[in-house]
Protein backbone atom coordinates (compact mmCIF):
# COMPACT_ATOMS: atom_id res chain seq x y z
CA UNK A 1 0.00 0.00 0.00
CA UNK A 2 3.03 2.30 0.71
CA UNK A 3 4.67 1.47 -1.97
CA UNK A 4 1.64 2.20 -4.44
CA UNK A 5 1.05 5.51 -2.32
CA UNK A 6 4.20 6.52 -3.36
CA UNK A 7 4.52 10.60 -2.79
CA UNK A 8 -0.10 10.63 -2.37
CA UNK A 9 0.10 13.16 0.59
CA UNK A 10 -3.06 14.06 2.44
CA UNK A 11 -4.37 10.64 1.81
CA UNK A 12 -7.97 10.30 2.63
CA UNK A 13 -9.58 7.33 3.65
CA UNK A 14 -12.75 5.54 4.04
CA UNK A 15 -12.83 2.60 5.59
CA UNK A 16 -15.68 0.07 4.44
CA UNK A 17 -16.25 -4.17 4.64
CA UNK A 18 -17.25 -3.91 0.54
CA UNK A 19 -20.44 -4.68 -1.04
CA UNK A 20 -20.81 -0.95 -1.63
CA UNK A 21 -23.69 1.39 -1.70
CA UNK A 22 -24.66 4.72 -2.78
CA UNK A 23 -23.82 5.10 1.25
CA UNK A 24 -20.47 4.49 0.69
CA UNK A 25 -20.04 5.99 -2.26
CA UNK A 26 -21.35 9.47 -0.61
CA UNK A 27 -18.58 9.12 2.01
CA UNK A 28 -16.16 8.89 -1.21
CA UNK A 29 -17.25 11.47 -2.62
CA UNK A 30 -16.88 13.87 0.93
CA UNK A 31 -13.55 12.38 0.94
CA UNK A 32 -12.75 13.89 -2.48
CA UNK A 33 -14.14 17.31 -1.49
CA UNK A 34 -11.09 17.80 0.45
CA UNK A 35 -8.62 17.77 -2.76
CA UNK A 36 -6.27 14.89 -1.57
CA UNK A 37 -6.46 11.53 -2.99
CA UNK A 38 -9.07 9.23 -1.71
CA UNK A 39 -8.08 5.37 -0.77
CA UNK A 40 -10.87 3.08 0.27
CA UNK A 41 -10.46 0.12 2.34
CA UNK A 42 -12.39 -3.08 1.70
CA UNK A 43 -11.96 -5.31 4.64
CA UNK A 44 -14.27 -7.99 6.26
CA UNK A 45 -13.09 -7.97 9.76
CA UNK A 46 -13.68 -11.03 11.81
CA UNK A 47 -12.20 -9.46 14.69
CA UNK A 48 -15.79 -7.47 14.96
CA UNK A 49 -18.11 -10.52 14.16
CA UNK A 50 -19.54 -12.87 16.74
CA UNK A 51 -19.60 -16.87 16.32
CA UNK A 52 -23.17 -16.70 15.42
CA UNK A 53 -23.04 -13.78 13.01
CA UNK A 54 -23.04 -13.60 9.23
CA UNK A 55 -19.08 -13.27 8.64
CA UNK A 56 -18.98 -16.35 6.03
CA UNK A 57 -22.12 -15.23 4.65
CA UNK A 58 -21.20 -11.53 4.16
CA UNK A 59 -21.44 -10.31 0.81
CA UNK A 60 -18.43 -10.03 -1.13
CA UNK A 61 -18.01 -8.28 -4.21
CA UNK A 62 -14.68 -6.83 -4.99
CA UNK A 63 -14.80 -6.76 -8.95
CA UNK A 64 -18.11 -4.59 -8.71
CA UNK A 65 -17.13 -2.59 -5.75
CA UNK A 66 -13.91 -1.47 -7.60
CA UNK A 67 -15.69 -0.42 -10.30
CA UNK A 68 -17.59 2.03 -8.49
CA UNK A 69 -15.13 2.96 -6.78
CA UNK A 70 -13.15 3.78 -9.94
CA UNK A 71 -16.36 5.51 -11.20
CA UNK A 72 -16.50 7.57 -7.90
CA UNK A 73 -13.66 8.74 -8.01
CA UNK A 74 -11.63 7.15 -5.40
CA UNK A 75 -7.76 6.58 -6.61
CA UNK A 76 -6.51 3.62 -4.47
CA UNK A 77 -8.18 0.59 -3.06
CA UNK A 78 -6.84 -1.08 0.25
CA UNK A 79 -8.18 -4.81 0.11
CA UNK A 80 -5.98 -6.73 2.42
CA UNK A 81 -5.86 -10.42 2.94
CA UNK A 82 -6.89 -11.90 6.02
CA UNK A 83 -3.45 -12.09 6.82
CA UNK A 84 -2.06 -9.25 6.35
CA UNK A 85 -4.01 -7.27 8.93
CA UNK A 86 -3.49 -10.89 11.28
CA UNK A 87 -0.39 -12.44 10.88
CA UNK A 88 -0.64 -13.64 14.44
CA UNK A 89 -3.59 -14.00 16.53
CA UNK A 90 -4.60 -10.42 17.64
CA UNK A 91 -3.43 -9.79 21.13
CA UNK A 92 -3.61 -6.24 21.63
CA UNK A 93 -7.12 -4.34 21.59
CA UNK A 94 -8.39 -1.23 21.67
CA UNK A 95 -10.65 -1.20 24.24
CA UNK A 96 -13.04 1.37 23.93
CA UNK A 97 -14.72 3.09 26.97
CA UNK A 98 -17.42 1.00 28.87
CA UNK A 99 -19.83 3.59 29.09
CA UNK A 100 -19.90 4.35 25.37
CA UNK A 101 -18.72 1.05 24.02
CA UNK A 102 -21.23 -1.70 25.65
CA UNK A 103 -23.90 0.07 25.29
CA UNK A 104 -27.07 -0.21 22.46
CA UNK A 105 -24.90 -2.01 19.58
CA UNK A 106 -22.45 -3.38 22.05
CA UNK A 107 -24.53 -4.08 24.83
CA UNK A 108 -26.44 -6.70 21.89
CA UNK A 109 -23.24 -7.51 20.27
CA UNK A 110 -20.50 -7.51 23.59
CA UNK A 111 -16.68 -7.04 21.89
CA UNK A 112 -18.27 -5.58 18.49
CA UNK A 113 -16.64 -1.96 19.25
CA UNK A 114 -13.25 -3.81 20.16
CA UNK A 115 -13.38 -5.53 16.96
CA UNK A 116 -14.00 -2.01 15.36
CA UNK A 117 -11.53 0.22 17.03
CA UNK A 118 -8.79 -2.44 16.84
CA UNK A 119 -8.92 -2.95 12.58
CA UNK A 120 -9.57 0.99 12.43
CA UNK A 121 -6.32 1.77 14.21
CA UNK A 122 -4.63 -0.87 12.28
CA UNK A 123 -6.45 0.42 8.89
CA UNK A 124 -5.00 3.97 10.13
CA UNK A 125 -1.19 2.94 11.04
CA UNK A 126 -1.03 1.06 7.52
CA UNK A 127 -2.48 3.32 4.90
CA UNK A 128 -1.39 6.55 7.37
CA UNK A 129 -4.31 9.01 6.34
CA UNK A 130 -4.75 12.63 6.67
CA UNK A 131 -8.25 12.49 7.81
CA UNK A 132 -11.11 9.38 7.23
CA UNK A 133 -14.29 10.02 6.34
CA UNK A 134 -16.99 7.62 8.67
CA UNK A 135 -21.30 7.60 8.06
CA UNK A 136 -23.77 8.64 10.70
CA UNK A 137 -25.64 5.34 9.80
CA UNK A 138 -23.85 3.69 12.09
CA UNK A 139 -23.56 6.60 15.10
CA UNK A 140 -22.23 4.87 18.03
CA UNK A 141 -18.98 3.50 15.72
CA UNK A 142 -18.71 7.11 14.40
CA UNK A 143 -18.78 8.62 18.14
CA UNK A 144 -16.37 5.99 19.28
CA UNK A 145 -13.48 6.54 16.02
CA UNK A 146 -13.53 10.07 17.17
CA UNK A 147 -12.49 8.96 20.90
CA UNK A 148 -10.27 6.82 19.70
CA UNK A 149 -8.63 9.19 17.89
CA UNK A 150 -9.07 12.19 20.34
CA UNK A 151 -7.69 9.97 23.28
CA UNK A 152 -4.64 8.54 21.46
CA UNK A 153 -3.59 11.68 19.99
CA UNK A 154 -4.09 10.47 16.36
CA UNK A 155 -3.07 12.61 14.05
CA UNK A 156 -6.37 12.17 12.09
CA UNK A 157 -9.60 13.51 11.44
CA UNK A 158 -12.81 12.55 11.45
CA UNK A 159 -15.21 13.47 9.06
CA UNK A 160 -18.71 12.16 9.13
CA UNK A 161 -21.45 11.61 6.13
CA UNK A 162 -25.21 11.68 6.27
CA UNK A 163 -26.85 8.81 6.07
CA UNK A 164 -28.16 7.97 2.18
CA UNK A 165 -31.38 6.21 2.19
CA UNK A 166 -33.62 4.48 -0.11
CA UNK A 167 -36.47 6.93 -1.59
CA UNK A 168 -38.89 4.22 0.82
CA UNK A 169 -36.28 5.96 3.92
CA UNK A 170 -34.93 2.70 4.07
CA UNK A 171 -31.37 3.34 5.15
CA UNK A 172 -29.45 1.89 2.74
CA UNK A 173 -27.11 -1.08 3.75
CA UNK A 174 -24.91 -4.10 2.78
CA UNK A 175 -27.20 -6.33 5.04
CA UNK A 176 -30.64 -4.79 2.95
CA UNK A 177 -29.24 -7.55 0.58
CA UNK A 178 -30.32 -10.07 3.15
CA UNK A 179 -34.14 -9.00 2.92
CA UNK A 180 -36.89 -10.61 0.54
CA UNK A 181 -39.42 -8.65 -1.63
CA UNK A 182 -42.08 -8.35 1.78
CA UNK A 183 -39.39 -7.69 3.93
CA UNK A 184 -38.04 -4.92 1.71
CA UNK A 185 -41.47 -3.25 1.65
CA UNK A 186 -41.53 -3.41 5.48
CA UNK A 187 -38.36 -2.40 5.97
CA UNK A 188 -38.89 1.47 5.71
CA UNK A 189 -40.61 1.12 9.03
CA UNK A 190 -37.84 1.57 11.08
CA UNK A 191 -37.27 4.82 9.94
CA UNK A 192 -40.49 5.97 9.62
CA UNK A 193 -40.76 4.42 13.36
CA UNK A 194 -37.82 7.25 14.03
CA UNK A 195 -39.48 9.90 12.43
CA UNK A 196 -43.05 9.39 14.50
CA UNK A 197 -41.07 9.74 17.47
CA UNK A 198 -38.61 12.48 16.82
CA UNK A 199 -41.49 14.34 15.41
CA UNK A 200 -43.16 13.78 18.92
CA UNK A 201 -40.21 14.94 20.08
CA UNK A 202 -40.43 18.25 18.33
CA UNK A 203 -43.58 18.82 19.54
CA UNK A 204 -42.84 18.90 22.73
CA UNK A 205 -42.82 15.39 24.44
CA UNK A 206 -40.17 14.73 26.65
CA UNK A 207 -41.71 11.67 28.02
CA UNK A 208 -38.44 9.42 26.73
CA UNK A 209 -38.90 6.35 28.05
CA UNK A 210 -42.78 5.88 27.06
CA UNK A 211 -41.90 7.34 23.44
CA UNK A 212 -39.47 4.18 22.94
CA UNK A 213 -41.83 1.91 24.33
CA UNK A 214 -44.32 3.07 21.94
CA UNK A 215 -42.00 2.58 19.22
CA UNK A 216 -40.67 -0.65 20.26
CA UNK A 217 -44.45 -1.60 20.58
CA UNK A 218 -45.60 -0.58 17.03
CA UNK A 219 -42.38 -2.29 15.62
CA UNK A 220 -43.24 -5.39 17.70
CA UNK A 221 -46.69 -5.78 15.99
CA UNK A 222 -45.71 -5.22 12.53
CA UNK A 223 -43.30 -8.31 13.19
CA UNK A 224 -40.07 -6.90 14.04
CA UNK A 225 -38.05 -7.92 16.89
CA UNK A 226 -36.52 -4.96 18.60
CA UNK A 227 -33.06 -5.06 20.34
CA UNK A 228 -33.48 -0.94 20.98
CA UNK A 229 -35.30 2.20 19.83
CA UNK A 230 -32.96 4.51 22.83
CA UNK A 231 -33.23 8.94 22.86
CA UNK A 232 -30.12 9.57 23.50
CA UNK A 233 -27.43 12.52 23.58
CA UNK A 234 -26.05 13.08 20.32
CA UNK A 235 -22.88 13.97 21.96
CA UNK A 236 -22.01 10.65 24.00
CA UNK A 237 -25.37 8.96 23.62
CA UNK A 238 -26.21 8.57 27.30
CA UNK A 239 -29.83 9.57 28.71
CA UNK A 240 -31.15 12.85 27.86
CA UNK A 241 -31.17 15.01 30.90
CA UNK A 242 -31.73 18.86 30.03
CA UNK A 243 -32.43 20.45 26.50
CA UNK A 244 -29.39 19.20 24.24
CA UNK A 245 -29.23 17.89 20.82
CA UNK A 246 -30.86 14.77 20.75
CA UNK A 247 -30.42 11.16 18.73
CA UNK A 248 -33.11 8.34 18.40
CA UNK A 249 -31.26 5.26 17.36
CA UNK A 250 -32.74 2.07 16.92
CA UNK A 251 -32.17 -1.93 16.22
CA UNK A 252 -34.28 -4.26 14.68
CA UNK A 253 -34.92 -8.01 13.53
CA UNK A 254 -37.10 -8.25 10.57
CA UNK A 255 -36.53 -12.27 9.90
CA UNK A 256 -33.10 -13.21 10.37
CA UNK A 257 -31.63 -10.20 9.04
CA UNK A 258 -30.39 -7.28 11.52
CA UNK A 259 -31.06 -3.79 10.96
CA UNK A 260 -29.58 -0.45 12.53
CA UNK A 261 -31.05 3.35 11.97
CA UNK A 262 -31.11 6.50 13.57
CA UNK A 263 -32.24 10.42 13.35
CA UNK A 264 -31.14 13.20 14.83
CA UNK A 265 -33.87 15.43 16.51
P1 LIG B 1 -19.40 -0.82 6.54
O1 LIG B 1 -20.63 -1.35 7.18
O2 LIG B 1 -19.00 -1.34 5.19
O3 LIG B 1 -19.54 0.76 6.46
C1 LIG B 1 -18.47 1.52 5.99
C2 LIG B 1 -18.81 2.98 6.19
O4 LIG B 1 -19.95 3.33 5.42
C3 LIG B 1 -19.14 3.31 7.66
O5 LIG B 1 -18.56 4.55 8.02
C4 LIG B 1 -20.67 3.40 7.63
O6 LIG B 1 -21.19 4.24 8.64
C5 LIG B 1 -20.88 3.98 6.25
N1 LIG B 1 -22.25 3.73 5.77
C6 LIG B 1 -22.91 2.54 5.72
N2 LIG B 1 -24.16 2.72 5.26
C7 LIG B 1 -24.31 4.05 5.03
C8 LIG B 1 -25.39 4.86 4.56
N3 LIG B 1 -26.55 4.35 4.23
N4 LIG B 1 -25.17 6.20 4.45
C9 LIG B 1 -23.97 6.75 4.78
N5 LIG B 1 -22.92 6.02 5.23
C10 LIG B 1 -23.09 4.69 5.35
O7 LIG B 1 -18.74 0.24 9.25
C11 LIG B 1 -18.03 -0.63 8.79
O8 LIG B 1 -18.12 -1.07 7.50
C12 LIG B 1 -16.93 -1.31 9.61
O9 LIG B 1 -17.32 -1.34 10.96
C13 LIG B 1 -15.55 -0.59 9.48
C14 LIG B 1 -15.59 0.84 9.99
C15 LIG B 1 -15.08 -0.63 8.02
C16 LIG B 1 -14.52 -1.38 10.34
O10 LIG B 1 -14.44 -2.71 9.97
Amino acid sequence: MRAALGAARELVLVPTMGNLHAGHLSLVRIARERGGPVAASIFVNQLQFAPHEDYATYPRTFERDCELLAAGGCDFVFAPADGEIYPEPQGYMVHPPRELADILEGRVRPGFFTGVCTVVLKLFNMVEPVAAVFGKKDYQQLLLIRGMVRQLALPIEIVSGETVRETSGLAMSSRNGYLNEAQRGEAAHLHAALRDLAAEIKSGRTDYETLEREAMQSLAARGWQTDYVAVRRRSDLREPSSVEPLVALAAARLGGTRLIDNLEV
